[in-house]
C-alpha cells in the first residue's frame, strides 16, 4: 500500500457547524419546531422556487411521503431507472405501487424517455427520474412524456442541492423535487431530506403527513405550540425534521458556496485530468453548473474491478453506483441493455470538499499509470 487513505465520500464540517448543533442543543428543545421553520425558509431562498419547501427526516421518507400524499399505491405503477439507489425503488414499494424498471442513455445514465414511453401502461401514475450524479439536463423530456400521459414527475434530486440547470437552480421549477441532506450529500443535517413543489394542496397533505396526519400541526409547532385536540383524515407518518437536524442542515447551507466550489474545482480536476486517457470513457456532464455528489468514470474493456483493486491497493476508495435494482430479488425484471452495459463500466472516485487538488492528482496519476 502506498500513499494516505484517500476517502470516497465523507461530510465536510467546520466550527460553524458545532456552533450551530450546540445552539439547537441548548435550546433543549428537540422537536421541530424554528430551526426547521427557518431552514425550510432559507432553502426555498436559495432554490428560488415559488412553492414550498417541505423538510422531513430523509431523502428516502421524501420521496415515499410524496407518493403516498398523491395517492399512488396498490395497483399503481411508477417508472423509475434501475440504475439508482435502492432508495428510490424502496419508497414507492412502500405505498404498494409497483415500480417499474426503465433503462437509461449511455451518455448521460438518465432515464431513457423511449424505454419509459415503452413501459407506460392505464396503472402508470408517475414518473421518477434520478438526477445520477447531479445531471438532470434531460429533463425537459420526462415533463413533455409526463404531459402527454398525465403523470405527476417526482424528481429524485437527491444528488442535486447546489446544481444549477438552464440558468436556474434545481429545485427553483418543476411539479416535485425530493432532496437528501444525508451524511455524505452536497449539504448535509446529518440525516435529511426535503420535498419542494408549488402544489399547495400536495405541499399541505405533506406537511400534515410527516407529523403523523395531525392536521394544522405544523403551523402550530412553528409557532412554539402543539395541537391537543385535533382531526386526521389521512395515512401519516413520523418523518418530522428535528431542529437538531435543521440547526445543522442551515449551517452546511450557509457554506454552500464554498462545498459547491470544491466539489466543481475537484470535477473539473477529474476531467481535465483524465479525459485524453483512452481506457476510460467520462460523462460529459456540465461540471461547471452542476455541484457534483459523485464523479462516475466508465472503465473500458472489462478492466472496472482490476482497477478498482489497483486504487485500492494504492489506498484509493472507490465505490460503483449502482447495482441495478432490476437485478434485486424483490424488483426482478427483464434485462435492461444500457444499464447492463454501464453498470459493467463505472466506477465512482472519491469526491469530497477536505480532498486536496494534491489528493486528486494523485488519484488521476494511479489512474493514467494504470491505462497505459
Ligand atoms: C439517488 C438517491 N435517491 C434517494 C436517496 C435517499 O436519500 P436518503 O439517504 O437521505 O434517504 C439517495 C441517498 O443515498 C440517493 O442517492
Amino acid at each position: 500500500m502506498t500513499g494516505t487513505n484517500i476517502r470516497l465520500s465523507k461530510c465536510s464540517i467546520s466550527q460553524t457547524e458545532k456552533d450551530a448543533v450546540m445552539r439547537a442543543l441548548n435550546n433543549e428543545y428537540f422537536g421541530m419546531g424554528k430551526e426547521v421553520q427557518a431552514f425550510e425558509s432559507e432553502l426555498k431562498e436559495y432554490f428560488g422556487c415559488e412553492g414550498e419547501v417541505i423538510c422531513v427526516n430523509t431523502g428516502t421518507s421524501a420521496l415515499h411521503i410524496t407518493l403516498a400524499c398523491l395517492d399512488i399505491g396498490p395497483g399503481d405503477e411508477v417508472l423509475v431507472p434501475s440504475l439508482t439507489y435502492v432508495a428510490s425503488y424502496q419508497a414507492i414499494s412502500a405505498t404498494g405501487a409497483t415500480p417499474v424498471s426503465c433503462d437509461v442513455d449511455l451518455d448521460s445514465a438518465f432515464i431513457s424517455i423511449e424505454d419509459a414511453r415503452k413501459k407506460i401502461t392505464k396503472k402508470t401514475k408517475a414518473i421518477m427520474p434520478v438526477h445520477y450524479a447531479s445531471n438532470s439536463l434531460q429533463i425537459d423530456a420526462v415533463y413533455k412524456l409526463a404531459k402527454e400521459f398525465n403523470l405527476r414527475v417526482i424528481e429524485d434530486a437527491a444528488h442535486s442541492v447546489g446544481c444549477e440547470r438552464d440558468g436556474k437552480r434545481v429545485g427553483a421549477i418543476g411539479d416535485i423535487l425530493c432532496f437528501s441532506f444525508d451524511g455524505i450529500k452536497n449539504i448535509t443535517s446529518g440525516e435529511g431530506g426535503a420535498v419542494v413543489t408549488a402544489d399547495q394542496t400536495l405541499a399541505q397533505r405533506i406537511k400534515d403527513a410527516r407529523l403523523l396526519g395531525v392536521e394544522k400541526d405544523t403551523e402550530k409547532r412553528f409557532s412554539g405550540e402543539r395541537s391537543w385536540v385535533f382531526d386526521v383524515n389521512h395515512q401519516g407518518f413520523r418523518y418530522h425534521m428535528s431542529d437538531i437536524m435543521a440547526a445543522l442542515g442551515r449551517a452546511q447551507l450557509s457554506r454552500l458556496d464554498f462545498l459547491k466550489q470544491r466539489r466543481q474545482e475537484i470535477a473539473l480536476q477529474y476531467f481535465e485530468g483524465l479525459n485524453m486517457n483512452s481506457a476510460i470513457e467520462l460523462f460529459n456532464f456540465d461540471y461547471k453548473n452542476i455541484c457534483s455528489h459523485i464523479f462516475v468514470i466508465k472503465v473500458k474493456d472489462g478492466k472496472r474491478d482490476a482497477l478498482r483493486d489497483y486504487l485500492q491497493d494504492n489506498n484509493v476508495a472507490t465505490g460503483v453506483h449502482y447495482y441495478p435494482n432490476h437485478f434485486l430479488s424483490k424488483y426482478k425484471s427483464e434485462p435492461l441493455a444500457n444499464v447492463e452495459t454501464l453498470y459493467g463500466q463505472i466506477l465512482t472516485l472519491p469526491i469530497h470538499p477536505d480532498l486536496t487538488s494534491s489528493d486528486i492528482s494523485r488519484v488521476i496519476e494511479l489512474i493514467n499509470k494504470f491505462g497505459l
